[in-house]
């Protein structure tokens, strides 16, 4: 599936992410480019970016770049749907399609010291504040060192679409226990395109 407009999002997208080197740089760059996607994103979202599955949300793949520095996915969250807590290992820069996505964000005590932040045990997780993200707006985070959230929609609302960029291959995540302070790594999977 390809279209000039996802062909420049990707090309334009890629330029920005090689040229800010630092995460906040760049996800300040590309949020504008992801806005503007969510305006003619029908010209490129084909049914197979906006499959749903009854057991959990949807990760459709639109486009990984070969090199693995880059990917984009079409996320369709049926009503009650959500995340584990998580982090990504990566910026990522997310707009909303339709529907209404609610983040609800965590924060690390002593994430900035190196022992406590390559450790995956004895992880003190406090909750942060929520935020609705409603169509036609965009949200990013960065790796500083992790941004650890849980997303998803109330069942009580409609199916939600949202467009993730990332940078790197999302093929896997850091999944918390948060009443154990445990982390483990788990592989992520993905509906091909
Ligand atoms: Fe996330």
């Amino acid at each position: 599936m390809s279209s000039a407009t996802l062909d420049k999002f990707i090309a334009d997208a890629g330029s920005l992410a090689r040229a800010h080197t630092e995460p906040a740089d760049c996800v300040a760059a590309i949020a504008p480019l992801m806005h503007e996607l969510l305006a003619h994103a029908d010209s490129f979202l084909a049914p197979q970016h906006l499959r749903a599955d009854p057991d959990h949300y949807a990760r459709n793949a639109i486009y990984v770049a070969p090199d693995h520095s880059l990917s984009l996915y079409a996320i369709v969250w049926t009503p009650g749907q959500w995340t584990p807590v998580h982090d990504h290992g990566s910026w990522g820069v997310v707009g909303v399609l339709r529907g209404m996505l609610e983040e609800r964000s965590y924060l690390r005590a002593g994430s900035h010291d190196a022992a406590v932040r390559d450790s995956d045990a004895g992880i003190e997780l406090q909750r942060g504040g929520v935020i609705l993200i409603g169509p036609g707006s965009v949200t990013s985070f960065v790796p500083n060192p992790d941004h650890i959230h849980l997303t998803g929609v109330d069942a009580a609302r409609p199916q939600a679409v949202s467009l993730h960029l990332y940078g790197r291959h999302m093929n896997s995540f850091h999944l918390y226990d948060v009443a154990a302070g445990t982390r483990r790594k788990v592989s992520l999977e993905h509906n091909e395109s």
